[in-house]
């Protein structure tokens, strides 16, 4: 049985951060948020000798397992990892448009293909994990609905019941992976105008949602909203989303929230490097003034691998700059 999740606000995949310990974080910080993995090829992720590190889910539910890949077969067998590593969700990536990925027939340029993309979304799916999409509006420099709802059309047919949708063109040639979070116009209307059109598909919003305010504004006017790039920067932002949008107390930023992230990281040390371990707590320290002592003495600490240490040390910045 597939259980009810609330998507109201998820926290979108960002390869190089959406970690397991970023997502660790991010759910002491947040018991609601939606969270997403990193994208993971599924070559990768059958064949990779270091699984556990890439996927590790240590019951930060709910969380959905991005993956890129069209094979067919492995894809099947991604959804069946997904479930085993208690995963609540297998979203198939349609919207990275890096040359490495296009080289690997999976991302954006599958929006070319709408036939394949319904077949690999009928192979993600099973009775026991919810099997959804991220994709883009289109593919190019011009925006066309009729291109956008004939997609969607055809991937509907997979009874698909969550679309998350980058609300902007890729465009495949001629700019990098960030000018293509920025350059192609946002255009939340075709995203309005999909959902009246497919009533029984949630669709959540992404794109350009750059502050919690604005992502409750949106929530009410769509079926949730999917945030990245303010999270990557400020993961500490997470606790307003807790007491603004899902109307909890406010958890105060303390000493249990060092502890508990470390608890957590200090068994992986030897495992991963010390820099994917810590570098998501290290935004603690964004636009809080005077923290540049701080910062240059945990870099010397990790370079020496001193992770009690720097433990320490962060607790210390927090009683004195009493963060809230
Ligand atoms: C550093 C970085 C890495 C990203 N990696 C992925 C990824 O692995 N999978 C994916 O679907 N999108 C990826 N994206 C795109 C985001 O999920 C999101 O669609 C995009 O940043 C727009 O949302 P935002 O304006 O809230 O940042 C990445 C974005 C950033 C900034």
């Amino acid at each position: 049985m597939k259980k009810e999740i609330s998507r109201k606000f998820c926290v979108a995949p960002m390869m190089g951060y959406t970690t397991p310990y970023a997502r660790k974080l991010y759910r002491i910080l947040s018991k609601n948020s939606f969270l997403f993995s990193e994208m993971i090829a599924t070559k990768s992720l059958i064949n990779s000798k270091s699984r556990e590190n890439i996927i590790d889910n240590d019951f930060n539910n709910p969380v959905a397992l991005q993956v890129g890949g069209s094979e067919i077969d492995e894809l099947k067998k991604a959804s069946q990892i997904a479930l085993a590593y208690n995963y609540d969700e297998i979203n198939l990536n349609v919207g990275c448009p890096s040359k490495a990925v296009q080289k690997g027939s999976f991302g954006a340029c599958l929006m070319r293909d709408k036939l394949l993309v319904r077949n690999c979304i009928e192979a993600l799916q099973n009775a026991k994990i919810e099997a959804t999409l991220k994709c883009r509006l289109g593919l190019g420099k011009e925006l066309n609905y009729e291109f956008f709802e004939e997609f969607i059309d055809e991937i509907s047919k997979t009874g698909i019941k969550i679309i998350y949708v980058h609300a902007r063109n890729a465009i495949l040639n001629g700019i990098s992976p960030q000018g293509n979070r920025t350059i192609p116009p946002l255009n939340y209307n075709f995203v309005k105008k999909i959902k009246y059109r497919f009533p029984n598909i949630s669709f959540i919003l992404n794109g350009g949602i750059d502050s919690i305010d604005k992502a409750e504004k949106l929530i009410k006017e769509f079926d949730g909203v999917m945030v990245g790039r303010l999270i990557k920067n400020n993961p500490f932002i997470l606790k307003d989303v807790d007491t603004k949008i899902f109307k909890e107390k406010n958890i105060p930023i303390d000493e249990s929230i060092i502890n508990n992230y470390f608890e957590y990281i200090k068994p992986k040390l030897g495992l991963e490097s010390i820099f994917r371990l810590m570098s998501p707590l290290l935004n603690i320290f964004f636009s809080v003034p005077h923290s540049k002592v701080y910062k240059s003495k945990i870099n010397d600490y990790m370079k020496d691998q001193k992770i009690n240490l720097i433990e320490d040390l962060l607790i210390k910045f927090i009683s004195e700059k009493k963060l809230s």
